[in-house]
């Protein structure tokens, strides 16, 4: 058995909120890629959940992306190392190609930064972020996201792929845990 987690507190998006929220986000990232060569780049293992659903959403919209990931690691529990490490690099070449990062969410912002310095040297045709949730008042590095799901407080989250210590991603909610 592993180690007992603090209790969970409540409900913050519900699947319904959820699947509506993405339905949204999907309209609007197809409007803006329309006849673009897109390609969408979740970040794991946080946004497996999130890629899915949004990507249909895009393609249903009428845009047929390309879908890769990166892995990238930052936490031990529910504090932040700052100093993220690459555990996947991508397996296709993004040059002159539109990428879309997608993440689970931004907290202090620093996995993200790291994951834009790396793709600037590959002379991508743009560069855009997408974040399911983002924590603001948690921002230690800026990053800047154009496509957020909600802004939430300071809260730990878990569900919809997040995860307290590789537990509760397949949770469809999403729920506070106590820290
Ligand atoms: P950052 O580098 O601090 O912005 O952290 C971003 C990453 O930390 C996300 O991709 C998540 O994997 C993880 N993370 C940050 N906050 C939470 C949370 O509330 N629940 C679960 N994972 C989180
Ligand atoms: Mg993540």
């Amino acid at each position: 058995m592993g180690k007992e987690l603090p209790p969970i507190i409540g409900t913050l998006f519900t699947e319904e909120q959820i699947r509506l929220r993405v339905q949204e986000m999907g309209v609007e990232i197809a409007q803006d890629y329309q006849d673009k060569d897109l390609v969408m780049v979740g970040i794991l293992k946080g946004s497996f959940v999130f890629l899915a659903d949004l990507s249909r959403e895009v393609y249903k919209n009428g845009v047929n992306s390309t879908i890769d990931f990166m892995g990238i690691e930052s936490y031990k529990g529910t504090e932040s190392s700052r100093q993220p490490i690459i555990t996947k690099d991508l397996s296709i070449d993004v040059s002159g190609k539109h990428v879309l990062i997608v993440e689970d969410i931004v907290d202090t912002g620093f996995s993200l930064d790291k994951v834009k310095r790396i793709l600037e040297g590959r002379s991508v045709a743009s560069f855009k972020i997408c974040s399911l949730l983002s924590k603001p008042s948690a921002r230690e590095v800026e990053v800047d996201i154009s496509y957020t799901g909600f802004p939430i407080e300071k809260l730990w989250v878990e569900g919809y792929g997040l995860d307290t210590d590789q537990i509760g991603r397949a949770n469809p909610d999403i729920v506070i845990r106590k820290t």
